[in-house]
């Protein structure tokens, strides 16, 4: 699929219509959100017949893009059962088979290898101090091979050194530095639209000897 038709698709998508301020729910636009898996899969190979979860999918859009991509089986978690209705609906109309699960994703058990890849725009930490590096700690923990994830660009030497220190990530890249528009969502936004810059990550997982990722501090 062509990138312009990948962000037309994006486009149609239904978003959060009553967003919750206390979650962060903003959605990635269909600019960014296309670039992203874009070049996830047209750089790196990360997206097609891959298992990809899309961590605090919200309305749904990075995983209807993976999937659109040709993701093997694209799995969208999130807290709030609202989205996951509105993103479960916007897989429907594309016809998309995809599976929603209603979780906090700090609490998320899996390890191994069941997903490759994490595709995720997490709540930048604003309302929630440390949410970004909840959401990063565990998507190093569950993807076998990588994670594209969006953070602050004021955040970017915190980030890496997370990374690559606490969270064992074997690589720690900023893909590009890009303006994200949120619309005016909420009233204390005072201007019409709010530019922040934020980076798109590429993280790789370390691997162990015998090829699985290290998942546990303990077995380390
Ligand atoms: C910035 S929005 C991104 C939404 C969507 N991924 C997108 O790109 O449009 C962050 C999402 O994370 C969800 N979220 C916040 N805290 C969460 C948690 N602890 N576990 C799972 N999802 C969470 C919110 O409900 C919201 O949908």
């Amino acid at each position: 699929m062509k990138l312009k038709q990948l962000e037309s698709f994006l486009g149609d998508l239904q978003q959060f219509s009553n967003p919750k301020v206390e979650l962060e729910q903003y959605p990635t636009g269909p600019h960014i959100a296309s670039r992203m898996l874009y070049t996830a899969e047209n750089s790196f190979g990360d997206v097609s017949n891959k298992v990809v979860a899309d961590f605090g999918c919200g309305c749904g859009t990075l995983g209807v893009a993976a999937a659109l991509l040709g993701a093997e089986h694209v799995i969208g978690l999130d807290i709030d059962p609202q989205s996951l209705e509105i993103a479960s609906l916007n897989a429907e109309d594309l016809e998309l088979d995809m599976n929603f699960v209603h979780c906090d994703v700090k609490n998320l058990g899996w390890r191994g290898q069941i997903v490759d890849t994490v595709v995720m725009n997490p709540p930048f930490g604003t309302r929630k101090k440390g949410a970004d590096m909840d959401f990063l700690a565990v998507a190093l923990k569950v993807a076998s091979q990588a994670v594209y994830s969006l953070h602050k660009s004021s955040t970017r030497d915190h980030v890496r050194k997370a990374a690559l220190r606490n969270f064992n990530a074997s690589s720690a890249e900023v893909l590009c530095e890009l303006r994200y528009d949120v619309q005016q969502l909420y009233k204390f936004h005072k201007k019409k639209e709010v530019d922040i810059a934020v980076d798109l990550w590429r993280f790789v997982p370390q691997k162990d000897k015998l090829g699985g990722i290290i998942a546990d501090e303990s077995l380390r």
